[in-house]
């Protein structure tokens, strides 16, 4: 019944739906490649090399807060990819037998979801470099933005190869 009332409400609006759900896919897919790839790696990179010097130190800390900002795309745009796909789940009149959607629905829920969650308390609250900084704790800021970097060397390289997996079944829907 309310499902019904759901599908004639958002039926019409589908491929608008579908935009935001796709633009979103863009933007929490790509937005962070730039500076992931050539700010914080280059830097954590020089300092393992040098752990001491309190130059590459300070670098590394600016990119690290940096970063704890531009998340913000990513994180704005993932609850609108989560939003409007169950949108159009019901607008569709999609099921969980379409074995593609179900496979994307898992890898969602057990892979970006659970990672996203973790993401979004070590960037902007309890692991918010900025934050911590400005309380003065030094030691809790260190630990804070080397758990960080621990956190993307283990779920990098999933992420990337789950978050293609995902886009792949959505648009080629192979079975
Ligand atoms: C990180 C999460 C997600 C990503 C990256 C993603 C990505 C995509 C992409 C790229 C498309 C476009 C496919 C095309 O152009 O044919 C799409 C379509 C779709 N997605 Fe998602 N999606 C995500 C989450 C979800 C969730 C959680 C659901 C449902 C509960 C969902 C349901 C759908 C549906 C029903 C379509 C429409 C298929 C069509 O009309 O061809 N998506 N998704």
């Amino acid at each position: 019944m309310m499902l019904d009332l759901l599908r004639q409400l958002l039926g019409p609006w589908y491929l608008q739906i579908k935009f935001v759900h796709v633009l979103a896919m863009a933007v929490w897919i790509a937005s962070t490649l730039v500076g992931y790839t050539y700010y914080l790696v280059p830097v954590f990179k020089a300092w393992r090399r040098n752990p001491q010097d309190q130059e590459i130190i300070a670098l590394r800390n600016w990119a690290m807060e940096r970063f704890d900002q531009g998340i913000i795309y990513e994180h704005i745009a993932f609850p609108l990819i989560i939003i409007t796909g169950p949108m159009m789940y019901i607008a569709g009149g999609w099921s969980t037998a379409t074995n593609w959607l179900l496979l994307k629905i898992i890898i969602v829920c057990l892979v970006a979801i659970p990672v996203e969650i973790v993401d979004y308390h070590i960037s902007h609250f309890g692991g918010a470099k900025q934050r911590l900084r400005a309380a003065g704790d030094a030691e809790g800021y260190d630990r804070a933005v080397q758990r960080h970097w621990m956190f993307f060397l283990v779920t990098s390289p999933p992420i990337m190869v789950f978050s293609l997996l995902i886009v792949f079944l959505a648009v080629t829907k192979p079975f």
